[in-house]
């Protein structure tokens, strides 16, 4: 056996350490995302969580997304602002400036900003200076949005701004949605890559050390991959016993996801088009360490009630907590140990992918596409521009009963798969109470017509 590791070929007759050499060479063009960065651009046209509404108290706080050093407070008036960390003035650094009624005043000399950056005052000047100075100088500053207890902040050009994204899945009316946030230590596009990875669910969170979700995540099952505009599906097809369970895995890109319950879904019971369990955003901190925002979903047709506790989340993001001892960690890894495994910035070049790394390798072809096409001027897809609000989402799970009937039924399965994609693709256009009703009785024609 041989094979050829970056140009030269290597025997392998075993103890091949010497031999097989490793690239240090990561892939910029999809993984740096400081401004300036191609990857950077694509991600400055889209809005982005930054941090927990409940989190942030009466004074700044000093935050890293993109890259950038940012401060984030609310004024004496509630109003949000989030702005370059250091004052325009000598740069003394906000997260010390003084909310005021309005804006912020540096700590050092007193320049009071308002939460767009703009100039109020400057203490200790003529009105002449004052007047010259707001003429000349700013605040670097971002729109925020603040929904369900998340604050979002756009960071692209202002003319480019698109659309609160409002997906159906943030305004669920039987679940109720409790943020988190999960940090990761390593590059956003690795962490990215787990949720169109949907096979390691067998393997990571069941079959290697502990079953860290339901039983039913222990089976491989079929899996195959959809995808339109700017989303990537996996739909993870099952046979658990009599029942068939589809559940699928949604990244829209550049960096939501959505998936179905870690725990509600075992594959046991029958679900009718239950919903996504997380909805979340992976947002790079810098080009080294990411931080999921998200929410995780309680309800009948999410993860149950009983999971909302303060380490509910983290279970239902990756099937054991966040923060434990390095013991425990190696015993018992999750997705945090996976992935932040690979380096500060995984290199493509030395991995090996498989058929079954479809979902990868085609989401970051996209990623890369979208973001050759804004460097060549072309904007990327908006899905705020694709659809009428509230724009559909299809993360979740589904449980229909049909006993086996053939030995192999690995295309069986995904003949079925590729028909409830259809199916909710067909629906796109209706509201969300028709599309759960709609899906709901395809579903269970697809039952009785397999089963007769
Ligand atoms: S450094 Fe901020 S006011 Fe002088
Ligand atoms: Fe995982």
């Amino acid at each position: 056996m041989s094979t050829d590791k970056n140009n030269i070929a290597v025997e392998l007759t075993g103890f091949s350490g010497y031999e097989l050499k490793h690239s240090k060479e990561y892939d910029e063009e999809i993984t740096l995302i400081g401004p300036g960065t191609k990857a950077g651009e694509y991600f400055r046209r889209y809005w982005h969580p930054v941090y927990i509404s409940s989190e942030l108290g009466d004074l700044p706080v000093a935050i890293k997304i993109l890259g950038e050093e940012l401060v984030l407070f609310r004024d004496k008036s509630k109003q949000l602002g989030l702005v370059h960390k250091h004052c325009p003035h000598r740069q003394a650094s906000l997260e010390f400036g003084i909310c005021q009624k309005t804006g912020i005043s540096c700590c050092y000399h007193g320049w009071h900003f308002d939460v767009d950056g703009k100039i109020l005052e400057v203490p200790g000047q003529s009105m002449q200076t004052q007047e010259i100075i707001k003429e000349k100088v700013q605040l670097g500053a971002y729109p925020t949005h603040e929904f369900k207890g998340l604050v979002f902040a756009y960071f692209g050009p202002k003319e480019k701004k698109p659309e609160f994204p409002m997906y159906d899945s943030l305004n669920f009316d039987d679940m109720e949605m409790v943020p988190y946030k999960a940090p990761f230590a390593c590059n956003w596009l690795q962490v990215l890559d787990a949720i169109v990875d949907p096979i390691h669910t067998a393997f990571l969170h069941s079959n290697m050390s502990r079953q860290q979700f339901s039983e039913g995540f222990g089976e491989v099952g079929q899996i195959d991959f959809f995808e339109r505009d700017s989303w990537i599906l996996g739909c993870n097809t099952r046979r658990v016993g009599d029942n068939i369970w589809f559940r699928i895995n949604e990244v829209v890109l550049p960096n939501f996801t959505q998936a179905g319950a870690a725990f509600a879904a075992d594959g046991t019971k029958e679900i009718y088009y239950g919903r996504s369990s997380f909805t979340r955003w992976v947002v790079p901190i810098d080009d080294e360490t990411t931080i999921c925002y998200a929410w995780a979903n309680f309800g009948d047709r999410g993860d149950p009630h009983e999971y909302n506790t303060p380490e509910g989340p983290e279970l239902i993001e990756q099937g054991e907590i966040f923060d434990r001892p390095y013991e425990e960690r190696q015993r018992f890894p999750a997705d945090r140990e996976a992935c932040e495994g690979m380096g500060r910035i995984n290199i493509h070049k030395n991995e090996n992918l498989l058929a079954s790394d479809q979902g990868v390798a085609m989401m970051r072809q996209r990623i890369r596409e979208q973001i050759r096409s804004l460097v060549d001027g072309k904007e990327p897809h908006k899905v705020t521009t694709l659809k009428d609000s509230p724009i559909p989402t299809y993360g979740g799970d589904s449980v229909i009963n049909i006993p086996k009937i053939i030995e192999d039924e690995d295309s069986f399965l995904s003949k079925l798969a590729r028909e409830f994609i259809k199916i909710q693709f067909e629906v796109d256009d209706k509201t969300e109470k028709e599309r759960v009703e709609i899906v709901t009785n395809k579903l269970k024609e697809i039952q009785s017509r397999e089963n007769s």
